[in-house]
């Protein structure tokens, strides 16, 4: 049975579009349904209605702790049965007990290799601190920011002639093979999360998780 997924976005959503387009090529059994912002602007709304998956607008300022308004997020995910919640570029610090709600059953793409660069800025960081090598890390989510454990990670190299936006590119590209294949593998119930460890194909990750390379699938 297809995996009832919600997505959470603030932004573009490019990596919704990813999963979007590899669900229509039914690459990917997951049914989204809904897609839900906290921008009333974020292009991802838009890619959600022509794709005639249910949009929807939550206005977090219209709330006056983070408590009410993760609870009404909470309201609108469960109404729709979500089996996964998908963060998919949802800038928003989540509660403790919405990310206990959740526990082992939301994912976050984080633009870095974890642990390095949590939180914002990470291409610039990455340049900054002299690194070779950059890349982007899927993980569960707990309520530490980008601090839960890490499912799958894809590097790049840094080049010198790399800036920060030439850098998001490459990520970018990586991100959108690497989403969809962690929530592949979640859908077929090979990747698990049991007190605070991942599972796939019911051995233990390690830290890092596992390296992507074309060949893995
Ligand atoms: C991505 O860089 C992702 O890693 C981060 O937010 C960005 C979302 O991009 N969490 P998009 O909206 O999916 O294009």
């Amino acid at each position: 049975m297809s995996l009832s997924v919600v997505v959470l976005i603030s932004g573009s959503g490019s990596n919704l579009q990813a999963l979007i387009d590899q669900s229509l090529e039914g690459k990917l059994d997951i049914t989204i349904k809904a897609v839900i912002s906290n921008k009333a602007d974020a292009f991802g709304l838009e890619r959600a209605k022509k794709a005639n998956i249910p949009a929807v607008f939550i206005d977090h300022k219209k709330f006056s702790t983070r408590e009410e308004f993760d609870a009404a997020l909470q309201y609108e995910i469960d109404q729709h049965k979500a089996e996964l919640v998908v963060l998919a570029g949802f800038m928003r610090i989540l509660t403790e007990g919405f990310t206990r709600h959740y526990d082992g059953k939301m994912l976050n793409i984080h633009p870095s290799l974890l642990p390095k660069f949590k939180g914002l800025n990470t291409h610039q960081r990455a340049i900054d601190a002299g690194d070779k090598e950059h890349g982007v890390s899927v993980h569960f989510v707990t309520a530490e920011l980008d601090a839960g454990a890490v499912v799958l990670q894809a590097v790049t190299e840094i080049e010198p002639s790399d800036d920060a936006e030439s850098l998001s590119k490459k990520v970018h590209n990586l991100e959108h093979k690497i989403y969809p294949l962690a929530i592949k593998w979640f859908s077929q119930k090979r990747l698990a999360y049991k007190s605070g460890k991942v599972m796939l194909d019911s051995e233990r990750l390690s830290d890092t998780g596992i390296r992507y390379q074309q060949d893995i699938h």
